[in-house]
């Protein structure tokens, strides 16, 4: 069997795995933990969300933690943005990338961001447009990508458009979202099967939640089929509150663990990428 040499590992953490949260974390002990996680060797780190602070509480000082972090030459930091308000205050903050986001299945699209998926193309294309202009790179992801909590059963058809609909508008890179994580290997397979005709496998990430166990059979399966970027979450921490019954990002140390394990290179120090303080005092 045919593994990569190495992959890359984008971390979330601190944007999904805070974005749920119910405990008040202070804005100082997130850009503690960014710094912490610069340090680690990690080439990527999402760090916050500009979207309403009446939808997302948890991440209502994402100006002050994208403003306040020491930034280590080598790391891109992003942020997710939902609309043109979100990318003003982003570019004011100067976030190296603008992730925008949407789903494939029209329901949550509409308990996600307030939009059919119609209305959100026109919105999500002047964010890319404007970013790439200020010089920003952008990532996209299609949530709901196996399965919707409203919907239940997402085609791939309906994936597929929605990702085409992304890179069009320019994004450099697009992130799969098993959003309530019930993908199984084989689906995963069967769907990347169908994306790698498309699209080169350089321009897509997976982004697997971890509610059934699943997430890191999901990544062998994956790396069998040549894919070498992976979103995951420190500790496991994670969800999307507009999306019932999902749990945690898969967790960056598991995910390590088994890339080192594999001899499959990352560039990351797992001792500095491990469980930190912080995380003890989440309930
Ligand atoms: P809306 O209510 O339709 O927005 O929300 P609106 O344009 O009608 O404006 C209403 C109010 O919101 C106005 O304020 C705006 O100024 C304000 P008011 O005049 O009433 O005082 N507003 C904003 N404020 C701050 N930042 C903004 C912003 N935009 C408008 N950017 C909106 C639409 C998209 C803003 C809202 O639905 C929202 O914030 N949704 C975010 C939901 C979210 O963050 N979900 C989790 C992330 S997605 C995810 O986790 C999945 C992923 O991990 C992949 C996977 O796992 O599948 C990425
Ligand atoms: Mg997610």
């Amino acid at each position: 069997m045919k593994f990569p040499k190495s992959v890359t590992i984008k971390e979330v953490g601190p944007r999904d795995g805070l974005q749920n949260e119910k405990a008040v974390i202070t804005a100082r002990d997130k850009i503690d933990w960014i710094n912490k996680l610069s340090k680690s060797g990690l080439s990527y780190i999402e760090i916050t969300s500009f979207v309403n602070p009446k939808w997302i509480p948890a991440l209502a000082d994402c100006y002050e933690v994208a403003t306040s972090i020491e930034k280590q030459p080598g790391v891109t930091y992003a942020a997710l943005v939902p609309n043109q308000k979100g990318l003003e205050k982003a570019l004011s903050a100067n976030v190296d990338e603008v992730s925008v986001f949407m789903s494939a299945s029209e329901t949550h699209n509409k308990k996600n961001i307030n939009k059919s998926i119609e209305e959100t193309y026109p919105i999500l294309n002047n964010v890319v447009s404007e970013a790439i202009n200020e010089g920003k790179t952008t990532r996209g992801y299609v949530s709901t990508v196996f399965g919707c909590p409203y919907e239940g059963e997402v085609n791939v058809e309906d994936v597929m458009k929605v990702s085409e609909k992304l890179f069009e508008m320019g994004i450099s890179e697009l992130s799969l979202g098993d959003t309530i994580g019930i993908a199984t290997p084989n689906q995963v397979q069967v769907l990347l099967e169908q994306f790698l005709k498309r699209f080169p496998e350089d321009k897509i990430a997976l982004h697997f939640h971890d509610t059934r166990g699943m997430a890191i059979a999901n990544i062998y399966a994956s790396l069998q089929m040549g894919m070498t970027t992976f979103d995951s979450s420190l500790g496991g921490l994670g969800g999307c509150p507009y999306a019932p019954g999902a749990s945690g990002n898969v967790a960056t140390d598991d995910v390590l663990y088994m890339l080192h394990g594999m001899g499959i290179e990352t560039n990351i120090n797992e001792k500095k990428s491990q469980r930190q303080p912080l995380l003890l005092k989440l309930p």
